[in-house]
């Protein structure tokens, strides 16, 4: 194990170098505590906790704690265009995850700044979700911890660039790196982590859970795919997310079109585009969490390497045993 594996695993209070990422939808309370128990790290997805699983933050959070007594993370997407009213819900849920314990924060998105200064106050580790080298080198001189890499292979709205090119351009970087996206099975894990990565996150794997509560046909479309079943659309968020060529996907084709194009290459109006497109994507993820029928379902190009719904314990067990060789 390297030096940065265990430094990442003292960061997260983990024994194994596996992070369940935050998802919309997926990010259900006893999916987060099911990761951590089993020796994983699991992160909640704030917005998932309280509007799609219908938690009161703080009883989320304590309803996890029930559930295992090792650590987790929360996840804090900071949206510099969003408004206030957003801005002041993220602070008031940060100050309940430092008042409930909470030692790991992943940011997405806009500066950490602010996050980092309160979080080394109370001895939290933050991590980063970072696009490309620019924007990594900025966010390690912001004083994260560690950088979470999206790369392009990832579930949910996907990166920019491979998980070679990131260890490429920053393996001299000096704080833990994780691969995001792509990672399907133990051989992809032992992959990721003879490239230099200090650990991985995974969404789409743990997906297809026991414990994930996201529709059985879901978790069967992930079984059932391959690579190339995952198309890029976007319909959803503005940028590139991954989902499962499905016909609810092809609908219309896979690009926005030429008003929402348009807007989305005006500066000035691509907030609204996103906004609008964003508005639109989680009503039919909200649909397609727990309807059947409904099939947006987001996915990673690791699908071809994920064989059946297992209990997590089982999936974070297998991994496992490549860590031992
Ligand atoms: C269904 C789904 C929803 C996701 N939602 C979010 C989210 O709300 N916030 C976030 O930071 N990442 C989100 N992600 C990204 C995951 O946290 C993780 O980085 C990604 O799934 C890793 O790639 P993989 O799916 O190939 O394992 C989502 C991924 C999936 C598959």
């Amino acid at each position: 194990m390297t030096n940065l594996t265990q430094q990442f695993l003292a960061d997260t209070g983990a024994e194994v170098p596996i992070v369940c990422g935050p998802m919309y939808p997926g990010s259900n309370p006893e999916l987060v505590a099911a990761a951590s128990d089993a020796g994983a790290f699991g992160v909640v997805q704030p917005v998932a906790l309280t509007s799609l699983y219908g938690h009161d933050f703080r009883e989320g959070l304590q309803l996890i704690k029930k559930l295992t007594n090792k650590p987790f993370g929360v996840n804090f997407t900071i949206f510099g265009g969003a408004n206030k009213k957003y801005h002041e819900q993220m602070k008031e849920w940060m100050q309940i995850s430092i008042e409930e314990g909470v030692k790991f924060f992943l940011t997405s998105l806009g500066k950490p700044h602010e996050i980092v200064k309160i979080a080394k106050q109370h001895g939290i580790k933050v991590y980063h979700d970072v696009p490309n080298k620019k924007v990594a080198l900025a966010m390690r001189d912001a004083g994260v911890d560690g950088l979470n890499c999206i790369n392009w292979r990832g579930g949910g709205q996907t990166g920019i660039q491979s998980a070679e090119q990131f260890m490429e351009e920053l393996h001299d970087i000096g704080i833990p790196l994780i691969c995001a996206g792509g990672i399907g099975n133990a051989e992809d894990l032992q992959k990721a982590l003879a490239m230099g990565y200090a650990g991985v996150q995974m969404g789409t794997r743990f997906l297809a859970t026991l414990e994930c509560k996201v529709s059985e046909a879901y978790k069967k479309a992930i079984v059932d795919a391959v690579e190339a079943d995952i198309v890029w659309t976007n319909k959803i968020a503005g940028n590139n997310s991954s989902m499962i060529k499905t016909p609810d996907i092809m609908k219309g084709g896979l690009r926005t079109g030429p008003i929402i194009s348009y807007m989305l290459k005006k500066k000035s109006l691509k907030k609204y585009a996103r906004m609008y497109l964003m508005s639109q994507g989680l009503k039919k993820y909200n649909k397609a969490a727990f309807d059947d029928s409904v099939q947006w379902w987001q996915a990673g190009k690791g699908v071809g390497n994920i064989k059946s719904v297992e209990s997590v314990g089982d999936v974070v067990k297998s991994f496992q045993s490549v860590l031992s060789k």
